[in-house]
């Protein structure tokens, strides 16, 4: 069976009525909720959306979660700001609905106007995460067409993107966001062009065990950055003083320096170390790091390392940040690297991963790398498995039975 996609569709979807699932879990600004502060993967859905409207839909309910509010209704999650930024952007009434079950939604599927419909929070109900299929049923009652456009949550066998699937044979289509996801990060998984480096960063070796795993089979070089460097660092018998460095981490760095990929692995050589988390920045030019001070991003001649490492590379993946990023005096490392990554015109660059995101957006480099992933858990799940139950779902369907 093959996985359809809704630029397969055209006359079939006028005067139809079409739910769509996306990842609007956007972050909104801690002191005003009412603000997006990144509204990318909102705006990576707009394609998806308007071919819908543009092919003449009759109605088309939009469904999302946002935050995780824990199955309880919590107007800190509401998708209000969701549906003020969709309106503007499409230039349409959006009608936000009280819940998802909400008996007004049939109302509005019988009234001319108001052609967009967005469901409040899937996460209001438990059964969205319980993959509930009484709750599958009552969205898919709404409409004759399914689609999924929400790469983000591909990864989990939730109600609306997953158990969905078995009321829509032959009725679910794949949106444009996840068609792009799909094929970028196939490059990866499938055949990369070599010479491939991955960069991994990030807080735990633990998080990105399975992925190094994965990807040391394929690279030339992995990469490591970011706090998961210390426990690779004392692997090896260096010291790192006060950096955050966990011995079940340590244990997992050391499966994989024994390893037959041992020499692939590219550690830092210099820091940016602290006495305290985020305190005085000062320099470190040597691997090893004193007993009172803590590493919080890598140092100019690990920046020199990394950048010699990339060079002529065909393909990148870059997961997690080199440092604290959020911190400008920790960011060096990081931006560096989203800098390099910038300037390898020929090279196929895909960024994943919430953080290393953001950190690439902060950069404004964004538009210069190839693929820049919506998902985290999802783009990192991925590469690791080859598929996700949501694509999966979406291919073969779902049997209840
Ligand atoms: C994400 O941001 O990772 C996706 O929206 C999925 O959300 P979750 O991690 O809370 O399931
Ligand atoms: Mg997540």
């Amino acid at each position: 069976m093959a996985l359809h996609f809704i630029d397969e569709l055209t006359e079939e979807l006028k005067d139809k009525v079409v739910i769509a699932r996306f990842d609007f879990n956007v972050p909104l600004d801690k002191s005003d909720r009412t603000k997006i502060t990144d509204t990318t993967r909102i705006d990576m859905a707009l394609e998806t959306i308007q071919y819908l409207l543009e092919n003449g839909v009759k109605k088309l309910i939009l469904m999302s979660h946002l935050g995780r509010p824990k199955g309880k209704v919590n107007e800190e999650f509401t998708l209000e700001p969701v549906a003020t930024y969709l309106a503007e952007k499409l230039r349409e009434d959006v009608v936000l609905t009280e819940s998802c079950l909400d008996r007004g939604i049939r109302t509005l599927l019988n009234l001319n106007e108001s052609k967009v419909i967005l469901l409040q929070n899937l996460r209001f109900h438990p059964e969205e995460e319980a993959g509930s299929s009484e709750f599958a049923k009552a969205l898919a009652s709404y409409a004759d067409i399914y689609v999924n456009d929400a790469f983000g949550v591909a990864h989990r066998k939730h109600a609306s993107a997953y158990t969905i699937n078995a009321y829509f044979k032959n009725k679910a289509y794949g949106g444009f966001l996840l068609k792009k996801e799909i094929q970028a990060l196939s490059k990866i998984v499938e055949s990369p062009k070599s010479p491939f480096v991955a960069i991994v960063g990030g807080a735990k070796v633990s998080d990105k065990i399975k992925i190094i795993e994965r990807l040391i089979i394929n690279v030339d070089h992995l990469i490591i950055g970011g706090a998961m460097a210390y426990p690779f660092l004392v692997a090896r018998g260096h010291e790192v003083g006060n950096s955050l460095c966990s011995q079940s981490d340590v244990a997992l760095a050391k499966r994989i320096l024994m390893g037959s990929g041992k020499n692939k692995v590219v550690l830092p050589v210099d820091h940016v170390v602290s006495s305290e988390f985020g305190g005085k920045p000062e320099a470190c030019d040597n691997v090893e790091i004193d007993g009172d001070k803590m590493g919080l991003d890598i140092g100019p001649k690990t920046i020199a390392l990394y950048t010699e490492k990339l060079a002529g590379a065909a393909t990148v993946l870059w997961n997690g940040p080199m440092g604290l990023f959020e911190n400008e005096d920790y960011a060096a490392g990081t931006m560096a690297i989203a800098k390099t990554l910038s300037e390898m015109e020929s090279a196929f660059t895909l960024v994943g991963g919430g953080d290393s995101v953001s950190a690439v957006r902060k950069s404004g480099l964004f538009d210069k790398m190839s693929h820049v992933s919506t998902g985290g858990g999802a783009s990192l799940e991925f590469i690791e498995e080859g598929s996700l139950p949501g694509i999966q779902a979406l291919k073969f369907g779902v049997d209840l039975n």
